[in-house]
Formats: C-alpha cells, structure tokens, sequence
C-alpha cells in the first residue's frame, strides 16, 4: 500500500485578502485577519460557571464562524443534545485545547491543524481530553454514554506542549495515532482509552492502522515522521521536493513559504515569516530609529497594520488585552499603548459604596485586601470600631491594624473618610499620608472628612493633603489631638459652603506647654503635625517635602537651583562654582559652566571626536 494515499492535502494555502476588521458582536470581539477570524477563547479549566445550556449558548457566540483562538479552546459541560457543529471553522489554537467532563459521543474539530500551546493545561498538556463519560443511574438499569469519537482529522502540530487523554471509558481509536507526528519530541504523553467492545477499527487503507475514528477520511496524516532527510520540519510527501517552508507549522500544500497549512511563528500578508516588519528601523546616515513605513504589529501569530479594537499596543510592538503588572495604558498619537509606569501604577479601586462594596459599612478584614496598591478610591472610607472588632452576624473576623498601611499607596478618594475608631499604636493618621485629595462628591450627612473620638490622636499627619473639594470636615472629641487650629482648613476648601467644625480637642494652652507646636520652618498656615515635614506651606523653601532655612545656592553639596520654593539639584555635569549659582534649571543645558566638555549647549562627561 501506498503510505502516500493517506496524506490529503484538501486545504489551499489560507491566505488572501487583506487588512483587518473588526466588528462587536453581543460580547465577543470578532476580528477577521486576512478573512479569517479571530475569537480571545477563555481560561476557566473544568470549573462549571453556568447552567450547561448557557455555558454552551456562550460558547456558540464565541466560536461562531471563528478561526484562529488566541488563548485556550475550553470544550465542557457538553450534553448530549448540543449541536457542536459550530467547531468546524476552528483551525489553530494559541494556547491549549481542553475536552473535559463532556457527555456528547462525537468532537467535531474536523479543521483543528495546529495547537501552539502558549499556555498549557496542568503546566504540561496542549491537548487533555478528560472525563467525558456520564453514568446513568436508573432503578433497574444502569448505563454510560459520554465521548466515543475525537474527531481531530486536521491535527499535524503541537509547537508545545503534551497530550493527556484520561478516563473515556467509551473513546475509540486514538490510541492508535502516532503522536510523535504531532507533538515535539520532548513532550510528554499519555493516552488510554477504554475497552468498548463496540470500537470500530481504523479503516485498512490507514498507514500504520493509524486513525482517529473509523473510515478513510479519519486516517491520520503524517507530516514529519515519513519526511525525506532534508527537510528541516515538516513535509507533505516522502521526497526531498515535498519538504515544507521551515516557517511552516502543521504542513504545506507546497515548498514555499507562501504556501503553508499554518506558521510557526507570523503570517504576514499570506507569507509565515520569523517576525513581523519592524515599526521602527535604523537609519546609517544620521544614526536614528526612524518610522518603518511598512512596519506591522504582532497579533496573536499574524503581522497588523493596526490593532484591533480594544487592544492596545506593548513596548514589544505587540498588540495585547491588557498591559501587563507594572505599565499603564496611555494614548499616543491617536494610539493607545502600554507606558512604564513612575513609580506605583495608577489603579482605581472601588470603595465603599460602590461595585462589591456597595452594601458595605466599613473597611474589614473582608475588603481589605481589596485596597492593595490602589491609587484613587472611586466611593468612600470609613473605618470605624467593627473595622478591628469585626462582626459576628456578617462573620467578619477581626482585622490587623496593620493592614491600615494598604492606605498609604492612596492618593484621592472620590467621596469622604470617616474615621471613628483607630489602632491604639498609631498616634497619627499616618496610612493616609500621601492622600492628596477627598473629592466629597458623596457625604456622611454633609460631611466630607471627619475624625471623632480618637482619645489617643496626637496629630492628623495628612502632610500631603491639598484639597477638600466639597463637604464639611468635623475634628471632635480628640483629646490629646494638638495642630488641628492651623488656619489651612479654608485653603484646602473649594466651596463657599464649606465649614470646618472643631471641638473637645487638646486645648491649645495644653499643646503649647507641651511644645506641640509646629516647627519654626513652618509658614504661617500651621501644620499637620510635629518636624518640618509637616508644615502645610514653608516658612522659606523645601527639599524633598521638608522645610528647610535655604538652598544650597552658593555653598553646600549638592548645588541647588530654587524652582517655586523648591530647592532642586544642579545636574551633576555641572561646574560647582563658588559665589556665583551653578545652574539656572534642571538638565545639563543649564550649568553655568560645564564640569568637563561642553557639547553644543550641553555638559557633557565626553569630549566630542
Ligand atoms: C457565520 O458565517 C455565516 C456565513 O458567512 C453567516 O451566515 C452566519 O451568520 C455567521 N454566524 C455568526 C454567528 O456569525
Ligand atoms: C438499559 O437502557 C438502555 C438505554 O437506556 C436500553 O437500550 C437497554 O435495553 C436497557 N436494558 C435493560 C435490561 O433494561
Ligand atoms: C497517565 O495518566 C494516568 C491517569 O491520569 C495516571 O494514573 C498515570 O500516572 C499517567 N502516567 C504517566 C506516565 O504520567
Ligand atoms: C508503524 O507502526 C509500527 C508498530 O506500531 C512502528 O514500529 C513503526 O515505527 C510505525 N511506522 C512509522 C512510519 O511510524
Ligand atoms: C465586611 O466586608 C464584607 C465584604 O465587603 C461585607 O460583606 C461585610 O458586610 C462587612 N462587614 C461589616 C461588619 O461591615
Ligand atoms: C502591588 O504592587 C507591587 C509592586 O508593583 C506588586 O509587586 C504586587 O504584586 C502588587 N500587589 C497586588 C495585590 O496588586
Ligand atoms: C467615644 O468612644 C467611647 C468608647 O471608646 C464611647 O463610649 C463614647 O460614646 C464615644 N463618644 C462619642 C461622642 O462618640
């Protein structure tokens, strides 16, 4: 027999018609590439999210008429009465494909080529087939149906990744495939299936007997073991004439690289290439990265022209969902992009009163972890004696006050802050340090800030506090509470309406005995607690937000310029110069005389060729 009978090549090279288009449909984002399309996928493994017939209803929105997946094909919860005919149009799959706890006899991923396997399922598989078989128990009869036939006809490559195919008692005939076709050689894989009596075997005219259901059209086709020698990957027949592209994934319908069942690495405008054209390129005669006009970004396995709507572009040049951990997203020229972020990303959160914590009274040991790394709380806070006791009707544990600090990253709050009870070890509101603004735009009654009762309060502390857009603030019965008399309460109000209402604090006599006073580098608008780096204004000029006499202007190390108030540091390229300023601003075009070489109007460490 003819081993090459068995190898079809039904397909044409896939590639034609250009350029992207994306439409939104109900809640899935459809984006044909070179006409085919693509879908995200899902990552939810075997857990169970919905009734079976709404996961499946989901599941049709999502691979509808789809192509390309670009994260994991997740098939579960399948019933017997689904119709899966919709997996048809499925042909390569960038993370791993999952078959698990299904009833239906038949998977019908008859255009399946090429698995990449960007992410794995269990750290290690690209393709499990699990648990598909359901017992049904009756009083006098007891019975199994499940999954019978894996029909994977297409499917010529793994690029990563193993195979598990575990507990179908009634799977048929692929213990018979040659996964070492498939998969790459270090992969591991592990197959059993059942012993059903009723197995169709593998049509003769199969090679080797290898086949994933019965028939001729089920035989498996082999695209790597019978190769000729010189191929580098894979092939379409045995002679040396019949070797594949090496950018090819899965097969090819002929040696070119335009000619391709998949790529391994991009598809550019019908061409499997290494990479895609580069956005920026080199030019040798001024020595700058220019714009490349035929420049492409990365989506998925395919060269863009421009991402898909609602992507956003990476410093790779990659079209992606989300930025990853420490990039925000920014928009640039017209294009939004992921930017490395200055310091602590930026990160909303809700508080209370909003999204999950809409019900909710106070910050607990339930919702705290909830303010980890959030830069502006849209909703309130209030944190009150439950916030440490907990409760035992809402089975609330008591809270760490030390998870208080989860504050300190925090730096607006869009309603108020309500402070009615305090861990006895912080003499100041110190967690909310670097709160620079309470919007107010919902109110305690009309209040926007309120700290009452906290007998062992010594000073607020909220060094970075700026404004109170709106509401009232109520300071009352803290009675060891000193520098809360400062006249800086109308300066951070925006509203006429606006009142501040203190009382049964420390007396003022009292905190002058005690010389909790502000410090003689605080201007006349007080402060928020003891040392110079509490004043609200400076009595001269700051440095790293502490009041400080003067700058080092004409002596000192480092030199300084004086930018509103602000002391800042010479560039170091600068000349430290006696009697006279060294610098007039930041940078190295602003010295008054270079330290080393002058280049152009810069200081410069080396000296022009
Ligand atoms: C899939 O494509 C066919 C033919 O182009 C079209 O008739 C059908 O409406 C599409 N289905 C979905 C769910 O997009
Ligand atoms: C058990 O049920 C199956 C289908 O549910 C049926 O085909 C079979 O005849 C039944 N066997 C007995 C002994 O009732
Ligand atoms: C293969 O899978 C079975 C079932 O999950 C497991 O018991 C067995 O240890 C696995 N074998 C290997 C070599 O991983
Ligand atoms: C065909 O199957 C036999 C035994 O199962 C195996 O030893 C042989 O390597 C297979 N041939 C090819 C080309 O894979
Ligand atoms: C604690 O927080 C959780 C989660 O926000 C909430 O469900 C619960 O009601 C809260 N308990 C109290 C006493 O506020
Ligand atoms: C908080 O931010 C730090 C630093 O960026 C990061 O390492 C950490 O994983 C973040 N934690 C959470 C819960 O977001
Ligand atoms: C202040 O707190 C004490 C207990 O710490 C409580 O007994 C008292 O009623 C509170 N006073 C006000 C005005 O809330």
């Amino acid at each position: 027999m003819n081993p090459l009978l068995n190898m079809r090549f039904t397909k044409p090279s896939l590639f034609r018609e250009l350029g992207i288009v994306c439409l939104v449909l109900i809640s899935a984002v459809w984006c044909s590439v070179s006409e085919r399309k693509v879908c995200q996928g899902t990552n939810n493994k075997l857990t169970q999210l919905a009734q079976p017939d709404d996961h499946y209803r989901a599941m049709v929105r999502m691979y509808s008429n789809c192509s390309i997946v670009l994260e994991n094909l997740e098939i579960t919860n399948i019933q017997e009465y689904h119709d899966l005919s919709f997996l048809m149009s499925i042909e390569e799959v960038g993370g791993y494909v999952l078959i698990g706890i299904n009833y239906v006899d038949v998977i019908p991923l008859g255009n399946l080529r090429l698995i990449r396997g960007h992410s794995l399922f269990d750290g290690k598989y690209a393709l499990a087939v699990v648990a598909n078989f359901h017992r049904n128990e009756s009083l006098e009869n007891s019975s199994i149906n499940g999954l019978r036939e894996l029909r994977l006809k297409s499917l010529t490559e793994i690029l990563k990744g193993g195979v598990k195919i575990s507990h179908n008692p009634l799977l048929c005939n692929v213990d018979t495939i040659q996964w070492l076709d498939i998969v790459q050689d270090d992969s591991d894989v592990n197959v059993s299936i059942g012993t059903d009596p009723q197995c169709i075997r593998c049509d003769s005219t199969c090679f080797n007997g290898s086949c994933w259901a019965p028939g001729p059209e089920n035989c498996q086709t082999l695209t790597r073991l019978k190769c000729a020698e010189q191929c580098s990957r894979r092939c379409r027949g045995p002679k040396p004439s019949d070797c594949c592209s090496e950018h090819c994934a899965a097969g090819c319908t002929g040696p070119r690289a335009t000619d391709c069942l998949a790529c391994r690495d991009f598809q550019d405008e019908g061409t499997c290439k290494d990479a895609c054209p580069r956005l920026m390129l080199y030019d040798p005669n001024n020595h700058q990265l220019v714009p490349n006009p035929n420049g492409k970004y990365n989506f998925g396995a395919t060269c863009v022209k421009k991402c898909p709507y609602n992507f956003v572009v990476t410093d790779h040049d990659a079209c992606v969902r989300t930025c990853s951990s420490n990039m925000h997203e920014v928009e640039e020229n017209g294009i939004r992009k992921c930017k490395q972020c200055d310091g602590l990303c930026p990160k909303v959160c809700n508080g209370l009163g909003t999204g999950a914590l809409v019900n909710t009274i106070a910050v607990n040991a339930t919702n705290i972890d909830s303010f980890i790394n959030c830069t502006k709380i849209n909703g309130h806070i209030t944190i009150m004696k439950m916030t440490f006791q907990g409760d035992v009707f809402t089975n609330t544990p008591s809270m760490d006050p030390v998870k208080l600090d989860y504050f300190k990253t925090v730096k607006e709050i869009s309603g108020f802050l309500l402070i009615k009870d305090w861990p006895k070890h912080l003499k100041s509101l110190s967690p909310f340090e670097n709160l620079e603004i309470i919007r107010g735009r919902t109110k305690h009654n009309t209040v926007s800030f309120a700290a009452i009762n906290i007998t062992h309060l010594e000073h607020l502390g909220l060094r970075s506090l700026k404004e109170i857009s709106d509401g009232d603030v109520v300071v009352k019965y803290n009675r060891q509470l000193c520098y809360v008399d400062g006249s800086y309460w109308p300066k951070l109000f925006r509203s006429e309406k606006q009142r501040i209402r203190t009382e049964n604090n420390a007396a003022m006599h009292t905190c002058e005995q005690q010389n909790n006073t502000c410090d003689s580098m605080c201007g006349e608008e007080g402060c928020w607690g003891p040392g110079p780096s509490m004043c609200v204004s400076c009595k001269h000029v700051s440095r790293r937000e502490r009041c400080v006499g003067h700058c080092n202007l004409l002596d000192g190390d480092p030199r300084e310029f004086i930018s509103e108030n602000v002391c800042l540091e010479c560039d170091p390229e600068c000349k430290i110069l006696n009697g006279t300023s060294s610098c007039s601003g930041p940078g190295a075009d602003q010295c008054t005389e270079c330290a080393q070489f002058k280049d152009g109007s810069h200081c410069s460490r080396c000296a022009r060729p």
